[in-house]
């Protein structure tokens, strides 16, 4: 009888350790019909590593919004499937999809959508609250540590600038420890020092904290924080750039705006 090192440890390496984080397989989603069908994903595939900062753009109207509610179960598809870790979200009951969003996604989105009349560390542990969770403390206090905002914790959003509440929303998207992180236009209100604070963080949190992270962004330099970026194009991927930087994102866009054109 042989024995291999598989068996001595249990089995095979869990499917954690070797499933990206998220997954779309062949995805599509039409919207309207007649004269109003709009194709807003063509059969998109897409794999986000874990622990990974990856930023997704494309021109007004090119799926980004989408692709993400669909990856985030958010939103139905019309065929392919959508997997968040192991768990495939396209087959998921109202319940299972609500418990998935609850305990394995994170979003963060343009608008903070803090509860005004709570504190910094309220809105952050709200959805644990809600959940009847109790936080990881060290975990919680790892998110503040790195959002840099220990001194403002007993503070309203009101006192707190837009940046500051933007850090707080990644805060509270982050604290249940998600699988994976959604921020559609993160830095879209923001001026560019806010935009950057955050952007900081979302990328300190992927260095420093293995976070899996996923934005849809406009801004050539805000994708540049990320390790790869991937272009939507009338609902279809038709590129991506790894290790970007603002040049090289802002090169490609220019592709986009020269419809046409042809070596
Ligand atoms: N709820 C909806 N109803 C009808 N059409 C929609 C809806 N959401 C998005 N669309 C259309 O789908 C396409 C992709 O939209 P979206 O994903 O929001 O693009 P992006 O985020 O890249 O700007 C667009 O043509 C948009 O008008
Ligand atoms: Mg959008």
């Amino acid at each position: 009888m042989t024995s291999t090192a598989h068996t001595m440890n249990g089995g095979p390496p869990g499917p954690a350790a070797q499933t990206p984080a998220a997954r779309a397989d062949r995805i599509s989603k039409v919207y309207g019909r007649g004269d109003a069908r709009v194709v807003a994903l063509d059969e998109v595939s897409v794999s986000l590593d874990r622990g990974r900062f990856t930023a997704v753009m494309g021109p007004s109207g090119s799926g980004k919004s989408t692709l993400m509610h669909c990856m985030a179960g958010l939103d139905s598809v019309d065929s392919g499937e959508v997997y968040v870790g192991d768990i495939e979200v396209t087959g998921l009951d109202d319940k299972r999809l609500t418990r998935l969003r609850r305990d394995r996604i994170g979003f963060v989105f343009q608008a903070f959508n803090l509860v005004p009349t709570l504190t910094a560390l309220e809105n952050i542990t709200l959805p644990l609250d809600i959940a009847g969770r109790k936080a990881d403390q060290a975990w919680l206090d790892t998110v503040i540590d790195t959002i840099g905002l220990r001194e403002r914790l007993k503070h309203r959003p009101s006192e707190l600038s837009g940046g500051q509440q933007q850090r707080v929303a990644c805060a509270r998207a982050m604290a249940s420890r998600p699988e994976i992180i959604f921020a559609d236009e993160p830095t879209g209100n923001l001026d560019s020092r806010s935009g950057a604070e955050v952007l900081s963080f979302l990328r300190n949190s992927v260095r420093e904290m293995g976070q899996t992270v996923v934005m849809v962004t406009h801004d050539p330099v805000a994708a540049a924080y990320a390790d790869l970026v991937i272009f939507l194009a009338d609902g279809r991927l038709v590129d991506q750039i790894p290790d970007p930087t603002a040049e090289k994102v802002l090169e490609r866009m220019k592709g986009f705006e020269l419809p046409g054109v042809t070596p």
